[in-house]
């Protein structure tokens, strides 16, 4: 493919980039939580291209992203609990896994053929300029290459994917910085992935517990592969100190980090930061990185997961 563009916010660049969607194109986009590696949903050629583009081994089910609450009803079936986290934290960093609709006009690629389909309206004004402006359910996995660490900026999704997609629209960076929370149900509602809404807040708008996926349950999260997110160097997790040969990575109070997630200890200012460092990190050579404890509640549970698959052996 030839260069790929870099478009601004303007409305000449919004046009150009929903044109390219329409048109059966890649074009990667911001959202609040990461860049998206964005393709027309309906077009099985334009969704297998997202495969070929980030190298990915398997069809794994991507997420569906839509303007608002109300194109969300005509590609799946939104009711009950789903509908009452609808509600509540729609635009945001929250993904439901529903029912699809058999007249919604989505691939069958995107739900890599299981009967359900993940959606989410994102909290990010261009993305819904966008995503408006094409007329069309935009189904977008991170814009990385397979395995790589997720871009939180368009510089990040050109050093991976550069030459393999149509266009970047750079929205700057992105606000939260880690990707969204996915929520099943089973019928009762599940954690798929920690992401950028914290558990917690979901379990306060139903007033129950999340479950984690059973074994044997009929939904699951595939694609949530251990090794992802991985710089290239090997990380250490829990490090109160640096060995001799690591780079640490910080959070809160700690001497000798190279960089620090949040010096005053805060998981919203961490997630925020995490890919970029970490993106940061890789750029600057494969010593060993060493990262400081991070709380597990709150984003911190998201910011832990990704931390441990990208600590985990290669696969
Ligand atoms: O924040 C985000 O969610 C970003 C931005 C671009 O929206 N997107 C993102 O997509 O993280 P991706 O492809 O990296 O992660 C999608 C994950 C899949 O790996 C899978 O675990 C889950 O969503 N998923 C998608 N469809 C599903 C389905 N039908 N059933 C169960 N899990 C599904
Ligand atoms: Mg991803």
């Amino acid at each position: 493919m030839a260069e790929t563009a870099r478009l601004d916010d303007s409305p000449a660049g919004i046009a150009r980039a929903a044109a390219l969607l329409r048109a059966g194109e890649l074009v990667s986009f911001p959202t609040e939580t990461v860049y998206g590696l964005g393709a027309d949903a309906g077009n099985d050629a334009a969704v297998a291209r997202i495969f070929e583009a980030k190298g990915r081994p398997h069809f794994n089910p991507l997420i569906v992203h839509l303007p608002d609450v109300a194109s969300v009803h005509r590609v799946a079936v939104l009711e009950g609990d789903a509908l009452r986290l609808a509600d509540a934290f729609w635009p945001g960093p929250l993904t439901l896994v529903l029912p699809r609709r058999d007249d919604g006009g989505l691939s069958f690629l995107v739900s890599a053929g299981l009967p359900s389909v993940a959606v989410r309206v994102p909290d990010h004004a261009l993305a819904r300029r966008l995503l408006a402006e094409t007329g069309r359910p935009v189904a977008a996995p991170s814009a990385n290459p397979s395995g790589r660490i997720s871009p939180t900026e368009a510089d990040h999704v050109l050093a991976g994917l550069d030459g393999r997609i149509a266009a970047v629209l750079d929205g700057g960076p992105c606000p939260v910085g880690i990707e969204s929370t996915i929520v099943g149900f089973d019928p009762a509602p599940v954690l798929l992935r920690p992401g950028g809404l914290p558990p917690e807040a979901i379990e306060a708008c139903l007033g129950a517990r999340l479950s984690v996926p059973s074994a044997g349950s009929p939904v699951n999260a595939p694609g949530q592969l251990a090794s992802h997110y991985a710089p290239r160097a090997p990380v250490r997790l829990g490090a109160v100190a640096p060995g001799p040969d690591e780079r640490l990575l910080g959070f809160g109070h700690v001497e000798d980090a190279v960089l620090n997630l949040s010096p005053s200890g805060d998981l919203v200012e961490a997630a925020a930061n995490l890919f970029r460092h970490l993106h940061a990190l890789d750029a600057d050579g494969d010593a060993p990185i060493a990262v400081s404890p991070i709380p597990d509640h709150g984003l911190g549970r998201a910011i832990n997961d990704r931390l441990r698959r990208a600590a985990s052996p290669r696969t």
